[in-house]
Parts: C-alpha cells; structure tokens; sequence
C-alpha cells in the first residue's frame, strides 16, 4: 500500500521528465553556447522562422561531408553556404564546436582540425553562435559580432549581404563558383568588385574576365536596365574611404538570391511558391555583346547588327584583315591621330554602356563643364562623362585608357570621345544642321495637327456594328473635338504618351475598315500618323481603373526591350479606361496569314522559313533572359510572329500577358492566356507556366512552320495524332523528313530541316523539365553536335485520342471566351 503511494508520483515525475525532453526535442534551436557542438546526424541548427539550418550534408552524388547553411521552409535543401569547402569530412564522424573563445572548429574521428575560422578573442569570453533568418551565421560576444559567415561568400550571394572591399581590414567579399554541383570547392569562376578606377564587377574564368557589369550611375549599372521603379529590391552601392561595397535589400515578401553557377553563370534567382521553384530573374551574360570586350579597343557592340562589331565614329579596324573575318579582337584606331599640344575636341556618343574604368579617375562634385576642363588638359585623357546622370548629371568620370568594352544601351548617359580637332570640322556643321532641321520638322507637326483632324471627322462613323461601340465612338469623337483645344502634354520621360484624339485621327476614328486583326488582348487597327508613318493600334479590352499607373509602368518596361526580333512599341495612350497601345506597322501581316494559306505560302521557301525560326527563338531567348526583367510570353501563335517587309519575324504581344494575367494567382484557369494548340500541359491543366510553356510554343510553331499545318486542325490517315504525335512517330521511324510541306521540296536544306523538327520534338516533351531553355535551342539550331533523342511529345496518347483528351480538363469556355480566335 505505502508502495504504491510513492511510486504513483514517481512515475508522473519520469513522464513529466519525459514530456519536457521531448518538447525541447521537437523545437529546434538557432543558438548553441561556448563548448556545445553540431554533430554530423545529430541535431541541426535551425533560425527563428525556420527560414535556414545549419549542419552536415553531402552536395549531389558526392559522399564526402560538408557544414553548410540550406533552406528550409522553402527550397528544402538548396545550399547557400560551405564552411568546409576545401576540407571536406570523409566519414560521418563530423562535428563543429565552438570555443571559448569564439572559435568555430570542425574536426573529425581522424583530424583535430578540419577547419577553423580562425575568429577569437581573448577578454569577455561568453560567446555563442547564432543561425539568422537571413541566413547568417554569427557568432557574438556580448552583442559585439566576432565571427560571420556573410563575410566569407561562397556561390551564392543572399539580400543583406556586403559584396565588395574592407579597405581597413583588407577583408575581400567575393563569390566563386563551385568546382561542379557534387563538389563545392572552389571552382573556375569569381565574381568580384573591382577597386581600382571607378569600381565595376567582373565575372572572371580562371585568370580571364567573361563579362563586365558597367560601372553605378547613379540609377544602376550602366549597360543595364535602370532600377529606378524597382518594387522588388534596392541595390546600394556605396563608395566610402574604408569600404567599397554593393549591397542588395529587398523590399517586398518576394525571396530571391544570386547564386554563381559551376559552369560560370551569374543568375538572380526567384522563388515562386506557387510552382515551388526558382525562376531566373535575371543573368549578367544576356547576350554576345555582354561578352568583354569582344570588339577590342573603341569598338562598339551592338546585338542589331550583323556582325555585331563596329568602330566609333572617327575610328577604324586596326587589323583590316583580322576585322574582315570576325577576329575583332585587336579592335580598332583613330583615322587621324590626337594633337593635344593645338587643341583636341570632343565627340558625343549617346547610348552606350560606358566603357571599363579600371583606369580611371572621378570626382563627384566636379561639374561637366569641369570634367572637360580637365580632361583636356591631360593629355593621356580619352574620354570623359557625368559620374552621376541623376537630376541632369553631375561628377565627373574620366579615362585614362583606350576605351574598351562599349556597347549600345538603351540607357541616357552620353559620352565624351576625345577627337582630332581635324575630324571633328567637318562634323559640327552637319550636325547643327541636322538639330535646326529637327526643330524645323517638330514645329510642322504641331501647327498642322487641326487639318488632319477634318478629314478625320469626315471619315467616321461607316459602319456601326453594335450599340455599345457606337456609343464608344461617339464618345471618341466629342473627345476629339474637345481635345482639340487642349494643348499637347509633353512627353513622357521614356516613352511617347499619345493622345487619345491623335490615336483616333490616325485610325479613322477606329473605323472598321482600319481593323487589321483582332488579337488575344482586343482589336487591332492600322493607322497613319501626320507625319506619315504607318502604325499599329493595338485598342486594349478594358480593365479596372485602378491599375492605370501599374499600367504605365508596365509599358515602360515593355518599350525598354529592345530586339530585332520583337515588334518595336512606339508609344501608348491612357485616357479613361481606354489603354492603347501604339506599335510599329509591319506590312506583312502575321506569319499564320502566309503559312497556311495555299498560295501565299509558296511565298516562304525554306531559307526564309529557316530564317524565321532562327529569328523567333532568339526573339524569346531575349525576352527569357533579358536582365532584369523576365518576361514569359505566354501566347506564342503564327499570329503573333509578324512579319517586316524582308519576311523578318517579329513577336508580338509580349509582355502583355503579365500585366493581364500575372498578378492573380489564385483563379489560375480562369486566368490562362494562350491558344488552344499552342499552350502546354502543365499549363492548360494546372495554370502553370514557365520559360518552359514558352518553348513548348516554340517548338508546335516549328512543326507548323515546317509542315505548313495548323497542330489545332491536324489530321492525318486513321491516326488520331494531333500534328506533334504525328511528327514524333515520324521521327520514331526516320522518316521526319516527311513531314515537311510539299511546297519546299525544291527550297529545303534537308539536314536543316531535320535539325529543326528535332530540335522542335525535344521542345514539345510532356514535361516542362525534359524541355530545353532557349538557349540551348538557340546553340541546338546553329550547332552541328548531336541531340539528345526526344521523349514522348504531351498530348500524346498512343492509339485513340489525343487533343480531345486536353480540352476535357482544360475549362474550354475559358479558354475560347478569353483569347482564342
Ligand atoms: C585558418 O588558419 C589556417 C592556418 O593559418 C589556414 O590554413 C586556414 O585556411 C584558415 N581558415 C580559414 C577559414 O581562413
Ligand atoms: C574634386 O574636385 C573638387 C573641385 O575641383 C576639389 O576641390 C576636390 O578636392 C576634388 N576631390 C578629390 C577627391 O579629388
Ligand atoms: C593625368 O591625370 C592622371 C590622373 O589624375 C595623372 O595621374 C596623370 O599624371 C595626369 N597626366 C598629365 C600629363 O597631367
């Protein structure tokens, strides 16, 4: 009896005991104290939101054993920092310690010391080690920091980071490549911020640099888009007598990290929860000119022209012969030497990405004026401009080299180009000529906008389909003549705003008999402005009030990309809830309009079709990869590939599915842009769309481009294939080339052809991941290597049916309702 009294409170006090143990062992810590260590399989440290943990792992196939900091609430698993390495653990029996005296130590079963941060001190010796939610990992003393691992980068670079040069402490804040995705030692490839002259970063290969980014100006890196307006993160770059560094924050919920690849490509990576995966944001080699210095000294490298390298004005090859066969290497010199002693003069460049200033000198409170001033009366000064080009400019950047790595920019910096006083004579008068016939032609423009706008409302009203658009068009009409008094606005600082009565004077008041399409985001009119040019109108479905200036923002992002293969945007229009957009008028209508009409496409021989390929999927690389700003189309069709007068394709509508559709995640099937025919499973089904659906277009557009069938009304024997079934089976057999239309028998290149259908099965694979990114379509399609063999294309059923299967899952209505034609 008197037993069993006391074993009762015994045994709740074991299983209280037990209770409490078990509690401490479901909440993981973030902190351990002097003498307390991590135990390789033991327990990890893991930060207060669960954001990052710290411990042992093994990167890829690899067995050796590493300390490394990983996501954890997102991206389980994704490493972000190596302790260790160069010393990997060849055993489990890995164990980090921290001493007293604030020493982080790995050691293992056979070495004391496998690594060490050689961080302590000597007084206060209360230390402890902490895992931030930033990723950090710090070891503090008293709250004075004596360790972090944010001061020793490894391939990746998280927000808060510093990226730059301790100058007291000499410390150096760099990212290196893993050596491959199996072992993190330090590979072939850094990306470090260089001090000397103005400090730019460089990506380098070994002991040779990849690519520059441009020197800050103020609003961003030169060379690159501006990141003024930037929503999603703030780049600091501060220049300060003990530090140089580049630090970027974020400013939305949005996570995202900059990581070195192993095989040498800088990325700026976003995690989309949604599709639970990274998307490239944004890479610094877009495209060959953003190689260094590919056209050697004052060379200019411009992506729209073939071949891609000139010479500034003024300059020529320096090799003739070696220029004649692309080696431009040697690049190029002036036509008439410098005479600084009697006066040299200084050329205007606009739009380029200011060349490398590792020698260099800058001062930020000089003027232009100054900056002249002194560059001319050094001799050994090339070329000068505003350090800063905010608020009309100011510093002054000047350089003390030949100019190197230049390349046309969209961006508002000029250069000063030191010139021969002879070169220049000749010039200042054709060029103060060329102003005073400018002024002369925008003073017409203004003065002669009421005539025009008679005939216009002589010319309205013709034919009135329905209630609604004629009450619209009266509505347009009272506008115009209301707006007719108005005094023009001027223009918008990037892109020309157009009123709303100058956009209904060029289109005939939108009249019917000017409608020239009607595309997946509303009509489209052809239109003439007064100065004569042929436009494209592209009149918006209406949308919501609210989201006017999100809209503006969205077109300026738009107009800024800039391709050969994209349908350039000259200007837009806000007026109420009217949104308009105004594009450049390509003669030749759409690539659907030649392709599948039985005469017009003898027009298109193989060359030109080869031709159009090539072109499209550089045009989509460029909107992939184009930095900062990835756009995925997401309507790729023969109807938006248009056509110039040389039958060079043009994308059109891109960027547009963003504003529409991008923001909404939630009712994803409601929301699917795209064509029956055209859009990817993964998207029809479940909303999910990547670069991936892209090529997914791409590649349909290949086979319909080569077969001269549309895949949406494909038919073929008994099968029930739709037209990528079709091509697979082909393929299967060797027999693809029988796929190609009739019509270019006599035109076709058959390795080209063959290439192109297989380059187009691997891009129609059913999962987004076996597809290949467009660049290695890009390379795929010039190449000559072999391919890999294409899996089974989607929608692809075997025997019976195939696209029937789609539209079953897919809300079709939708689908119809929405966009397609
Ligand atoms: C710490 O110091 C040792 C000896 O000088 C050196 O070999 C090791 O690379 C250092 N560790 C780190 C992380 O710098
Ligand atoms: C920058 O220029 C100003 C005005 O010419 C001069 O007073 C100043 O010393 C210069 N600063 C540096 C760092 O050279
Ligand atoms: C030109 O300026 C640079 C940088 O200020 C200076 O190092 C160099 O000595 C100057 N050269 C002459 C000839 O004045």
């Amino acid at each position: 009896m008197e037993d069993q009294c006391t074993q009762i409170p015994l045994l709740l006090f074991i299983a209280l005991i037990f209770l409490v143990l078990l509690s401490l062992d479901c909440t993981a810590l973030d902190t351990i104290s002097a003498n307390q260590e991590i135990k390789d399989g033991g327990k990890t440290l893991v930060s207060k939101q669960n954001m990052f943990e710290v411990g042992f792992f093994s990167p890829g196939k690899s067995k050796n054993r590493y300390l490394g900091i990983w996501y954890k609430k997102i991206s389980y698993g994704t490493v972000v920092w190596v302790a260790n390495r160069e010393a990997p653990v060849t055993d489990r029996s890995g164990i980090l310690k921290l001493s007293r005296h604030g020493e982080l130590i790995i050691l293992s079963d056979r070495n004391p010391v496998v690594w060490s941060s050689n961080s302590s001190v000597s007084n206060n010796p209360v230390v402890m080690m902490q895992l931030l939610d930033t990723g950090n990992l710090v070891v503090w003393n008293k709250n004075s920091l004596i360790w972090q691992s944010f001061d020793y980068p490894g391939d990746t670079i998280l927000p808060g980071m510093k990226f730059g040069k301790d100058l007291v402490t000499g410390l150096e804040r760099f990212m290196t490549s893993w050596k491959s995705p199996d072992d993190p030692s330090i590979g072939e490839y850094s990306y470090i911020l260089d001090t000397n002259g103005r400090p730019q970063v460089f990506e380098w290969q070994g002991n040779v640099i990849v690519s520059r980014l441009g020197p800050w100006n103020g609003l961003g890196f030169s060379g690159s888009p501006v990141e003024k307006g930037n929503t999603i993160y703030i780049t600091e770059y501060v220049v300060k007598e003990k530090e140089i560094y580049i630090r970027y924050e974020l400013i939305s919920s949005v996570i995202q990290r900059v990581v070195l690849t192993w095989d040498g490509k800088t990325r700026f990576l976003q995690w989309i929860e949604r599709i639970k995966d990274w998307i490239l944001y944004a890479d610094t080699l877009v495209d060959s000119c953003d190689r260094f210095s590919l056209c050697g000294p004052y060379g200019i490298c411009s992506i729209n022209k073939h071949p891609p390298c000139s010479c500034m004005q003024g300059f020529e090859p320096r090799n003739p012969e070696e220029w004649e066969v692309s080696d431009w290497v040697s690049g190029c010199k002036r036509k008439k030497p410098l005479d600084c002693k009697s006066g040299d003069w200084f050329w205007k460049i606009t739009g380029v990405k200011l060349p490398d200033t590792r020698r260099s000198y800058y001062n930020m409170s000089m003027t232009l004026r100054e900056c002249e001033t002194i560059c001319k009366k050094n001799c050994s000064c090339t070329g000068y401009t505003s350090l800063d080009i905010r608020n009309g400019g100011s510093g002054c950047l000047l350089w003390l080299d030949e100019l190197l790595d230049t390349r046309e920019y969209n961006g508002d910096q000029d250069i000063y180009i030191r010139m021969a006083a002879s070169e220049l004579e000749g010039r200042v008068d054709s060029q103060s000529n060329f102003n005073k016939m400018k002024r002369t032609l925008i003073v017409v423009f203004l003065t002669s906008s009421t005539v025009s706008l008679l005939l216009v409302v002589a010319y309205t009203c013709r034919k009135k389909k329905k209630r609604t658009h004629m009450k619209t068009q009266e509505n347009m009409h009272m506008l115009a003549e209301k707006n007719r008094s108005m005094q023009m606005e001027p223009f918008d600082d990037d892109i020309p705003f157009f009123r709303l009565f100058e956009v209904a004077r060029a289109t005939g008041n939108f009249s019917a008999s000017n409608k020239i399409g009607e595309g997946g985001f509303g009509p489209v009119y052809k239109g003439v402005l007064e100065n004569g040019r042929e436009i494209a109108v592209k009149r918006l479905s209406e949308t919501s009030q609210q989201g006017l200036d999100e809209f503006k923002n969205e077109v300026i992002c738009i107009a800024k990309l800039q391709h050969r293969n994209l349908v350039k945007l000259l200007g837009y229009c806000i007026h109420q809830n009217e949104l308009i957009l105004i594009y450049e008028y390509m003669p030749n209508k759409s690539l659907d309009f030649f392709l599948f009409d039985e005469t017009r496409s003898l027009m298109l021989g193989w060359p030109q079709r080869f031709n159009i390929i090539q072109g499209m999927a550089r045009g989509i690389l460029y909107l992939h990869q184009d930095s900062r700003l990835q756009i995925i189309h997401r309507d790729l069709k023969a109807g938006n590939i248009l056509l110039d007068s040389d039958m060079n394709p043009k994308i059109s509508d891109f960027g547009l599915a963003r504003k529409f559709v991008g923001r909404d995640t939630n009712a994803k099937t409601k929301n699917v842009v795209g064509t029956y025919g055209y859009i990817s499973p993964e998207y029809a089904v479940h909303g999910r769309f990547s670069v991936k659906s892209d090529v997914f277009s791409f590649g349909v557009l290949v086979l319909e481009i080569i077969s001269g069938k549309k895949n949406r009304e494909f038919s073929y024997g008994d099968h029930r294939d739709n037209l990528l079934g079709h091509a697979w089976r082909h393929h299967k057999e060797g027999k693809s080339i029988e796929l190609m239309s009739g019509s270019l028998q006599a035109s076709c290149v058959a390795s080209e052809v063959l290439r192109s259908i297989h380059v187009a099965l691997l891009c129609v694979q059913h999962l987004a991941e076996d597809r290949p990114t467009m660049l290695s379509v890009v390379l795929m399609l010039v190449s000559e290597g072999a391919l890999p063999q294409p899996k089974q294309p989607a929608f692809f059923t075997g025997e019976s049916h195939s696209e029937a299967q789609c539209v079953s899952v897919v809300d079709e209505y939708t689908l119809t309702q929405f966009y397609a034609r």
